[in-house]
């Protein structure tokens, strides 16, 4: 079934694992995230990205993604990623969606506060759960400086007193993963991740840019409160770009079917794989 990021992180936080969160941007992409949960008797996060939603419609995103929770029969959520409209919040939480990600990080403390406060009035009332981001998680096509990057990690003293401004349900936060492919070895603030736990120890906090992050990295940033993992461009670029274009230059038979099925497996395998490593095997 569809259900609320509030009610997995909940389970999460008790439990003291994190859930994966996978980006989709095809129908068959959707589908190997079902079909991985399904595999792995997990929770699964779905997200929709601002660019797919421009695609697919409000309406069809969330037809599909109540078609594939229930053709798999396993607890997913489906999450609208980094909006920075409030328009476009509003027509996901009144079409189905389950929650949503205000991404107002690049404005400043209290406007970012002021445009979190009304979307969680606004979900509030369908009960639809809320993210939203302090600090700034860069993109690695950015061209950002380390020093410059780390001007914009998360304080913890500021997330404290964000958590009490908003009421948001999850808090993604900046501490040293960017959007996008490393250039060089990913390096997290394992120390800024603890404080800021110390200090919303209810909030379940969110690792963005999870393509390219180890495994230890990934189980150190659970370990300290992280309860959501995103993870997108792996499944772009390796689930769907490059497996559809060697799919279709392989195809004899004109068939666009067999390649829909290697997408689908390629996508689950990548799911699959993030899943072991998060930990909610078995959590469903
Ligand atoms: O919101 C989406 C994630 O942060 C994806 O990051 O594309 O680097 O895996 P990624
Ligand atoms: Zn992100």
């Amino acid at each position: 079934a569809l259900v609320t990021l509030d009610y997995l992180m909940k389970k999460a936080m008790k439990g003291n694992y994190a859930i994966g969160a996978f980006n989709f941007f095809t129908y068959e992409n959707l589908i190997g995230i079902g079909l991985a949960a399904q595999r792995k008797n997990s929770p699964v996060i779905a997200m929709a990205s601002v660019g797919a939603m421009k695609i697919m419609g409000e309406k069809g995103t969330v037809g599909a993604c109540y078609g594939v929770a229930r053709d798999y029969d396993v607890d997913m959520v489906l999450h609208l990623d980094h909006a920075t409209d409030y328009d476009l919040i509003r027509r996901c939480v009144d079409n189905g969606f389950t929650s949503v990600m205000i991404d107002a990080s690049s404005k400043v403390y209290q406007e970012n506060v002021d445009i979190t406060a009304q979307v969680v009035e606004y979900a509030a009332k369908y009960g639809v759960s809320v993210e939203a981001e302090l600090g700034h998680v860069g993109g690695q096509e950015d061209h950002i400086k380390v020093d410059e990057r780390e001007a914009l990690f998360t304080v913890p003293e500021d997330a404290k007193r964000f958590i009490k401004d908003t009421g948001v349900d999850a808090l993604a936060i900046a501490v040293g993963t960017v959007h996008g492919f490393y250039k060089s070895e990913p390096k997290l603030d394992f120390p800024r991740i603890a404080r800021i736990h110390e200090l919303v120890p209810t909030i379940p906090l969110v690792l963005h840019g999870g393509t390219g992050v180890s495994d230890d990295d990934f189980k150190k940033a659970i370990q300290l409160g992280v309860r959501k993992i995103n993870v997108g461009t792996e499944l772009k670029v390796h689930g769907v770009f490059d497996v559809s274009k060697q799919a279709y230059a392989s195809d004899s038979g004109s068939d666009p079917r067999s390649v829909s099925v290697k997408v689908i497996e390629a996508c689950a395998k990548i799911v699959e794989s993030r899943i072991d490593v998060i930990g909610s095997v078995g959590k469903l």
